[in-house]
């Protein structure tokens, strides 16, 4: 911190180095809430007479001055002045002569951390929002094709009938899980450093729950060292975060599939995709794919900074600027993601003929054929193993399992082949229904009766 004035020392930065260590251009993001700290600042040196009262109101005064330049985008950044809080003692001092009292009892490193943690608050709060606004649009497209059937996958492959809405709502819980662990976040991050010091807190007076108290923070930290060195929070963030990315990264994934030709269960709206070049007929998701891809920088943030604060002896080092860059691009990256994804997946259009089509198959029931052979009495393991014939033998006669006759299943399994055919019997359709149905009585299946009951839940837990 040279450019304060001469004291220690007698010549400038090198020009390199203090282009290296420069971060004003982006913690200048962080100008709002270094002001709301000064203010509290000040009026708390007030308080304990450090400041006169004349003094506060001139530099509450001026702080607000800056604010609504800054707002205005007319405050004048000086790289020379290395990082935002330099910049914004330094403008205030030239505007109120009092200014120059403003740090009394602070260093840039309580004040960089109770910065950032305003900041995350803010942060938090905003992409809590994004996430509720993604989950109403998923259950939104549950209720409005709450009859379509679609495959239930394992290993990509065809497994068991599910709805469209069952298949949503797995990522409305995703959601609800990744809320919490944000909220989780903003809760451990409530704590105020400021009044901490350089590293050992201060021979002032200060009265550290007063100025917690105008800041608006649940607690004050209890060790100066931990204070200033701890980038807990941020991790906490960056991890929070991550996993949110991977979520949405699967999330594309499923519909980046299913928008395919291949599967042919939905198309993004046009405004969604983009063409090729090259290729007159595409119709590409490439919001799902960006979405997808951005996941990898959000795992990278959070090893990035992990990486910066494994090695570091207590207390501050310069290495902590590293976390801002990181934990801001982190931040954009999730809510751009969000909201993408909010609008992206509202424009889906659902083919729920296709849908049917690939769950058709009755072979997708033969699980539900052996629950009704183990209902009449048969060991599971039997009943899986009569199935699994029924399926080689209509396989090898070049048929499907619900043209067997009733003689074939006698033959596999004595006196139950009534039973067989009946969940087989029926239109696709219907028996598709009646096996969704027939789940009802289990938490957490996708019987239509149990998928609205989610639904309605949500609706109301979201509203
Ligand atoms: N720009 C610095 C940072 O973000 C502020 C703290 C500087 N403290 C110091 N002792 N050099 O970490």
């Amino acid at each position: 911190m040279r450019s304060a004035g001469k004291g220690r020392f007698s010549s400038p930065a090198d020009p390199k180095a203090a282009k290296f260590s420069r971060s004003v251009h982006f913690d200048q993001r962080l100008a709002r809430y270094d002001l709301r700290g000064s203010r509290a600042h000040a009026t708390m040196l007030g308080r304990i007479g450090v400041l006169t009262r004349k003094e506060v109101a001139a530099i509450v005064r001026g702080l607000d001055g800056m604010e609504r330049e800054i707002v205005a985008g007319k405050f004048r950044w000086k790289d020379s002045l290395e990082d935002v809080h330099m910049n914004l003692e330094a403008a205030l001092t030239e505007r109120v002569p009092a200014g120059a009292k403003l740090h009394t009892g602070r260093s840039r490193n309580d004040q960089v951390a109770t910065d950032l943690r305003l900041w995350l608050r803010d942060q938090i709060a905003g992409d809590r929002e994004a996430i509720r606004t993604l989950q109403r649009v998923l259950v939104g497209l549950g209720e409005k094709h709450r009859e379509v059937i679609l495959p239930g996958y394992t290993h990509l492959q065809r497994g068991q009938p599910v709805t469209l809405a069952h298949h949503f709502l797995a990522y409305v819980e995703m959601l609800e899980r990744d809320h919490g662990r944000l909220l989780d976040a903003a809760q451990r991050a409530d704590v105020m450093p400021l009044g901490s010091g350089a590293l050992a807190g201060s021979t002032l007076k200060l009265n550290r729950e007063m100025t917690r108290k105008l800041l608006g923070f649940g607690s004050i930290s209890k060790n100066s060292m931990d204070a200033v060195a701890d980038r807990d929070f941020l991790v906490e963030y960056l991890a929070a975060a991550a996993l949110v990315g991977v979520h949405l990264s699967r999330l594309a994934e499923d519909l980046i599939l299913f928008s395919s030709a291949e599967f042919g269960f939905m198309r993004f709206g046009e405004a969604f995709t983009t063409g090729s070049s090259l290729m007159p007929q595409k119709r590409n998701p490439d919001m799902a794919e960006l979405v997808r891809g951005k996941s990898g920088r959000l795992m990278g943030h959070l090893v990035s900074l992990l990486t910066v604060l494994k090695g570091l002896p207590l207390t501050y080092n310069r290495d902590l600027q590293e976390d801002k860059e990181c934990v801001f691009d982190a931040a954009d990256t999730l809510r751009s993601s969000l909201e993408v994804m909010a609008a992206a997946v509202d424009s889906l259009e659902v083919d729920a003929g296709a849908c049917l089509y690939a769950v058709s198959a009755p072979e997708l029931l033969a699980t539900d054929v052996a629950d009704a052979l183990v209902r009449a009495g048969l060991p599971f393991r039997k009943a899986h193993q009569v199935v699994g014939a029924a399926v080689r033998q209509a396989e090898e006669s070049g048929t499907r399992i619900d043209r067997l006759s009733e003689q074939v299943w006698e033959s596999l399994a004595p006196g139950m082949g009534r039973l067989a055919e009946e969940i087989l019997a029926g239109s696709p359709l219907m028996r598709l229904k009646k096996a969704l149905q027939a789940r009802s009585a289990v938490v957490g299946a996708p019987s239509f009766s149990g998928v609205q009951k989610e639904l309605t839940q949500w609706k109301k837990r979201l509203r």
